[in-house]
């Protein structure tokens, strides 16, 4: 980037990012699910300035992430499943929880020059349940999504059993199970987090072959003989020192021939690419200071020092997620 013009534009891209979030938090996108409507009509129901309101769609339209017909404005039809609450494909909570960070990016300055957290760590987490659900809801609507490009990495044969360590709502987990009747699994996160899922999945015929294990992965026992551990997005979370002893307990977890997935974001070698992975460490340290988005070659060095073998690692298509599937030395 060396033309002035372009560092302009970067200085001003959180404004397209402020668009969004407003037009999530005013709850534009659930009004427009139902149908096209005028600045007028949205800023009567959504109680608005119609001068501000049609300013904000206007701008929507122009990052396409809404379109304009006379003075209608309407969801584009390739963004109908994401921006439509009752769709199953919705990423609204996932957006909401987004818009939950953005403040935090304010405080970078002070995050930096401190090294401490721009928040209590896991604000998400603590006593308002709200921001939990938001939180929980955000994961499984974005897991959802990303499902569609991890699941075809996830290729197990009949009768598989695995533990899902930070499995949060249990999103890829339950995609799995629904592939197959034999398949068994158990998912492990903190209490509050698998409390919330049982309404998120509520009525889900493959829910009776997942077991929901309330604990903290670090002192948990972890069921054993499993054929597969699966960890992912959660690596992040997780500073070296605590790494070795996890990732033992996930070894001793598998049966012998059995297969540890780490999915999550990476990074190259220089730590600067992909821009989203070394933007994300940001992210995570304004909330949990220890976060640490790891290179493939030192994940893989962490996986050989704790017992395992056979790294074989794999970029996620559409997704910013890496794979790494290690086995257990005999
Ligand atoms: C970004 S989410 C990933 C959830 C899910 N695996 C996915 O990929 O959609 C990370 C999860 O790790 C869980 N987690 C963080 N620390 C944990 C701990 N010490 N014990 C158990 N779960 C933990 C969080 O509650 C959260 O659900």
């Amino acid at each position: 980037m060396h033309n002035p013009v372009d560092l302009v534009d970067l200085a001003s891209r959180y404004w397209q990012s402020a668009a969004l979030n407003a037009a999530v938090s005013l709850g534009i996108f659930d009004l427009l699910a139902t149908g096209a409507a005028s600045a007028e009509d949205l800023a009567e129901k959504l109680d608005c300035s119609v001068l501000h309101l049609q300013a904000l769609l206007d701008s929507l339209c122009g990052l396409e992430v809404l379109g304009k017909a006379g003075n209608q404005y309407r969801i584009p039809d390739d963004l109908q499943p994401l921006l439509d609450p009752a769709s199953p494909d919705s990423l609204l909570a996932a957006l909401k929880f987004n818009g939950d960070l953005f403040a935090l990016w304010m405080r970078l300055p002070d995050c930096v020059r401190t090294g401490k957290p721009a928040l209590p760590d896991n604000p998400h987490l603590g006593k308002d349940p709200e921001r939990m659900k938001r939180f929980v809801e955000g994961m499984h609507s974005r897991a959802g999504i990303m499902a569609r490009g991890v699941l075809p990495y996830l290729v197990f044969p009949e009768n598989t059993r695995w533990l899902d360590v930070g499995g949060g709502p249990g999103t890829f987990s339950l995609k799995l199970l629904e592939q197959d009747e034999s398949f068994r699994a158990t998912v492990l996160d903190l209490p509050p987090v698998v409390a919330a899922a049982a309404d998120i999945h509520a009525g889900k015929a493959a829910l009776d072959r997942l077991t929901f294990q309330g604990g903290d992965y670090h002192t948990a026992e972890f069921p054993s003989d499993q054929d597969v551990v699966l960890y992912c997005g959660a690596l992040h979370q997780e500073p070296e020192e605590d790494i070795h002893a996890l990732f033992r307990k996930m070894c001793a977890a598998l049966k012998p021939g059995g297969h540890l997935y780490v999915i999550d974001l990476m990074l190259d070698p220089d730590r600067t690419t992909p821009v989203y992975s070394a933007l994300f460490q940001i992210n995570m340290m304004l909330m949990r200071p220890t976060s640490r988005v790891y290179t493939v070659e030192r994940l893989e060095a962490l996986l050989n020092e704790t017992g395992f073998t056979d790294c074989y690692t794999q970029h996620i298509e559409g997704t910013p997620y890496t794979m790494v599937r290690a086995t257990p030395e005999r």
